[in-house]
């Protein structure tokens, strides 16, 4: 049986749902969109992340079409169709089928679409090993706060990173680490945990929170603040995290071991303290 899924509206099977290809998304780009980690049916962290939607709408001028109250009403729904009790929610808003034009259309209700998939976490091999990355200048807009579907420079970057055999491009504006193509990256330096700061650079990730939550409950120092390049081949540790990916030891960077290339013992007890909380708070809580 087809996948249902959610389009204006509708819940319908995923063969069935269409957009007209006036729509800007197709014809602009001109959206936004969430994805959110889903434990034994419990939407993780779900008030934030339909927080980071509305900063996103925000951040392009385009009207939430629903109530945050209306918007868990339809992502319980959708998530209680699927047929896995670990999922990984895609919402997506654009402004709608309208003629091509730059300026915005007037009356025009928005495009909503949402699907649900099993979410598929890094296989423990890779969390034993770690995996490799390689570096590449930030050559995105500087709304990256914006969670746009536009996403041709992270889609281009991070295929450097398949190009290479590597899982992640890291990327640096003017020397300075912003972010991952499509994860938040941190760094460890003489027991000190290291991350950018959450400016207009790079997606607050909600993992990025969690991250820093559980490195202060567990009495881990934290350093907020710019990071040259030169830092991070030289860290002992470097870490990746996103909502799929949960959190990733970077092995080697552009060829080049993090210290002896083995994850370390940091990344040990972060992923440890991640598991916990997962089974334990996330499994059980909204
Ligand atoms: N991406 N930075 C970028 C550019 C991202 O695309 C993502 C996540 C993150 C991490 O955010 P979070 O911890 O909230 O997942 C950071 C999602 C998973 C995606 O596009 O599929």
């Amino acid at each position: 049986m087809a996948q249902t899924v959610y389009l204006n509206g509708k819940f319908l099977p995923i063969t069935e749902a269409m957009v007209p290809v006036l729509d800007r998304g197709f014809i602009f780009g001109d959206g936004v969109y969430e994805v959110i980690p889903v434990y034994s049916r419990h939407p993780f962290r779900l008030q934030e992340h339909l927080r980071r939607l509305r900063n996103s709408l925000d951040g392009i001028r385009l009207d939430n079409p629903y109530a945050d109250s209306e918007w868990m009403r339809l992502i319980l729904e959708l998530v209680a169709l699927g047929d896995s009790q670990d999922q990984s929610v895609y919402l997506h808003i654009t402004r709608g089928v309208a003629p091509r034009d730059h300026a915005f259309p007037k009356d025009t209700p928005p495009t909503v679409f949402m699907m649900s998939n099993p979410l598929v976490v890094a296989s423990q091999a890779l969390v034993e090993s770690g995996v490799a990355a390689v570096s590449a200048v930030d050559n995105r807009w500087d709304r990256c706060d914006i969670k746009a579907i536009a996403l041709l420079p992270n889609v281009l970057l991070r295929q450097i990173a398949v190009d290479h055999g590597a899982v992640e491009t890291v990327l640096f504006r003017d020397g300075i680490l912003t972010e991952g193509a499509a994860s938040n990256i941190f760094a460890v330096e003489k027991g000190v945990l290291l991350a950018p700061p959450k400016d207009n650079h790079l997606l607050p990730g909600i993992t990025y929170d969690l991250v820093l939550e559980l490195a202060a409950a567990h009495d881990i120092p934290v350093e907020i603040g710019k990071i040259e390049q030169a830092r991070i081949y030289a860290a002992n540790e470097l870490w990746l995290t996103s909502s799929t990916k949960e959190v990733l030891a970077i092995t080697t960077l552009d060829g080049r071991a993090i210290s002896n290339g083995q994850p370390g013992p940091l990344f040990r007890a972060m992923y440890g303290w991640y598991q916990d909380y997962k089974n334990t708070v996330m499994r059980v809580a909204a």
